[in-house]
């Protein structure tokens, strides 16, 4: 579904501050697969999620999707295929708007089906629905500013609305590492779901070496701007978290 054939970026090329943030980096990616990712501070993993939706350009190499090459196409022209999920909870919603108000903006961007943006009692129906799979009980209070949510509400609710579209690559940077860990552990439970339910593709970087083993069907490990170890669904199966903790001690 998606091919990255060799791709490489450098950071300020030419200065002193010269960072190779990708070598020659290959990854083929099935549709349906979940993979985790995990590697140092630096080794490029945002960088690699960047490259694959857009926001960033390779030097050189080529990104694939379904046949059609998409390695100079700017994200924009990508989002229609793919939904990001970033560390910052503040990142996706916008907080001085209700949560009603937030649905409503996503609608318009996603041009949501699931949601019917014309009849204002109708859609309001259709996100209290929404809001109830969470059972965070905010379907009893959907004018509420996503402002006075907590991270995780708010990083749940990024999720929600992140798939109402028909993208179906799902980027997930990091997505608890700013949260506590039962709120940690709601939003992993649900982007699973979602994962799952959605027949998503799914890319999810995280410092959380037991996320990293429990979820997805394979794992990479990056260093320095190379894929190190690419593990595959049944290699996986027998990696533990503590078995993750250790390769960052060689
Ligand atoms: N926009 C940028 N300009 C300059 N250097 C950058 C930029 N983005 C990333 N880098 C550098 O590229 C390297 C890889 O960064 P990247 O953000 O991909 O790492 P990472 O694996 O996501 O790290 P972390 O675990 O800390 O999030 C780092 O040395 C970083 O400083
Ligand atoms: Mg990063």
């Amino acid at each position: 579904m998606i091919e990255i054939k060799n791709i490489s970026k450098t950071f300020n090329r030419g200065s002193a501050d010269e960072i190779v943030a990708l070598k020659n980096l290959s990854l083929k990616i099935n549709e349906g697969d979940f993979i985790t990712v995990v590697g140092f501070n630096g080794s490029g993993k945002s960088t690699l999620l960047n490259l694959i939706s857009g926001s960033l350009i390779a030097d050189s190499g080529e990104i694939i999707f379904n046949g059609s090459n998409v390695t100079k196409l700017p994200d924009y022209k990508r989002s229609k295929y793919i939904s990001r999920i970033f560390q910052n909870p503040l990142a996706g919603t916008a907080s001085e708007l209700s949560i009603l108000e937030n649905f409503r903006l996503a609608s318009l961007r996603t041009r949501s089906k699931s949601l019917s943006i014309g009849n204002t009692k109708s859609f309001r129906k259709n996100v209290c629905d929404k809001l109830k799979t969470l059972n965070m009980g905010l379907e009893n209070k959907p004018e509420a500013l996503m402002g006075s949510l907590s991270g995780g509400q708010r990083q749940a609710l990024t999720l929600l609305m992140s798939v109402m579209d028909e993208s179906k690559i799902l980027l997930l940077d990091e997505p608890t590492a700013a949260l506590d860990p039962k709120s940690a552990a709601i939003v992993m439970e649900l982007a699973e779901k979602i994962i799952r339910e959605g027949n998503l593709t799914a890319i999810m970087v995280t410092h959380r070496m037991k996320d990293a083993s429990n979820y997805g069907n394979r794992l990479i490990m990056m260093r320095e701007g190379s894929i190190e170890k690419d593990y595959s669904e049944s290699e996986k199966k027998t990696i533990i978290a503590d078995d993750l903790v250790r390769w960052f001690n060689i």
